[in-house]
């Protein structure tokens, strides 16, 4: 057993770490805390609950099909913030236009959130682990007033907190106020989240590499070099690494966080602009792979210093241990 901290416990004797209004902070998580938990109960009754698998037969601004879950967690994770009125304005990889609140209270509300209600749809009919990823901003325009799209374009930075559900073999809440990584693990039979993983650190060496390879044909060719070099044998650095992709970003740097690894979804020709979402996936991702002392960047640049221009903008991503990410880093400028 581990030391019985529970997550309110933990928000409420760390929140003077955070930066801003105290109290606002644990209200945001607490919304998001009773969502996941809502969350967790649906998923583990999809397959026997019709009205959660499968299509609903629309497609969000990406051109992908929504399954039923996405549309459900869409709006269960709006409607458990816009009660709370901490938030004055939400951007969802489900929605194409942003939601800006215009009621008295919410005008008031002085954050910004931008969130991957699923991730990793494609795995929800086969069981196997998906994810919630948030970013929280404080808002640039006046308070009092509605938001402005400036207030969703900040650089990941500005981000005052970051995390993710992982609704795996157990489900974890991992998140990021600026100040270290912290993981909570779920336990059902009461309802409660319990400090499971404290200070998370990545390890600076790993031998995980994860990336799509059914797409080889369309890397760069300094791309194909690194994917190459990964299975290259040399007993010195630990090759080859082991490969492992499960499809789900969350999931998969997850377990690298963890474990040490390194995670990439490329630009190619199939995909010029990456796949992956700056906003709600690639940002809160950094934020906690720099805070757990890892690195993530576009192959340029770190993602955090992107200068956004578009909610729902793509951006490649390359990001895990330390010492993976310098060696990747060669390859890909050599
Ligand atoms: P989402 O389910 O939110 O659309 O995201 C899926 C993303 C990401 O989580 C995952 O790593 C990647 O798509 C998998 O893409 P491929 O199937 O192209 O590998
Ligand atoms: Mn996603
Ligand atoms: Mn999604």
């Amino acid at each position: 057993m581990h030391n019985l901290i529970t997550l309110g416990e933990f928000i409420i004797k760390n929140q003077r770490d955070f930066p801003y209004a105290k109290g606002q902070l644990t209200n945001m998580f607490s919304a998001i805390t009773l969502a996941a938990k809502v969350m967790n109960s649906q998923i583990n009754k999809a397959g026997l609950v019709d009205e959660l698998m499968g299509k609903v037969g629309t497609e969000n601004v990406q051109g992908e099909e929504q399954k039923k879950l996405d549309v459900y967690a869409n709006k269960l994770f709006i409607n458990a913030l816009k009660a709370r009125n901490e938030v004055c304005g939400i951007a969802s990889e489900e929605e194409e236009e942003t939601i800006i609140f215009d009621n008295e209270s919410a005008i008031n509300g002085k954050y910004i959130f931008l969130i991957d209600p699923i991730d990793g749809s494609s795995n929800i009919e086969v069981n196997v682990s998906i994810g919630t990823v948030f970013a929280i901003y404080r808002r640039i325009s006046p308070i009092g007033k509605p938001a402005i799209l400036e207030d969703f374009l900040q650089t990941g930075r500005n981000q005052v907190g970051a995390g993710y559900v992982i609704f795996g073999s157990s489900t974890m809440f991992v998140f990021t106020t600026g100040n270290g990584v912290n993981g909570f693990t779920y336990d059902p039979s009461i309802g409660v989240f319990y400090l499971s993983h404290p200070n998370l650190k990545i390890p600076q060496d790993g031998n995980i590499y994860s990336i799509n390879e059914g797409n080889y044909a369309y890397f760069s060719d300094n791309m194909k070099a690194y994917v190459n070099y990964c299975k290259e044998i040399d007993e010195a650095s630990n090759r080859p690494y082991t490969g492992r992709y499960i499809g789900s970003m969350i999931a998969d740097l997850h377990r690298n966080i963890l474990k040490g690894g390194v995670y990439m979804y490329p630009n190619s020709q199939k995909s010029p602009q990456g796949k992956l979402r700056l906003l709600y996936e690639c940002n809160p991702m950094a934020l906690l792979i720099e805070q757990a002392g890892g690195m993530a960047t576009n192959g340029q640049q770190p993602i955090l210093d992107i200068e956004p221009t578009d909610i729902h903008e793509r951006t490649p991503f390359y990001g895990g241990s330390m010492h993976m990410m310098e060696q990747l880093h060669k390859i890909l400028h050599a």
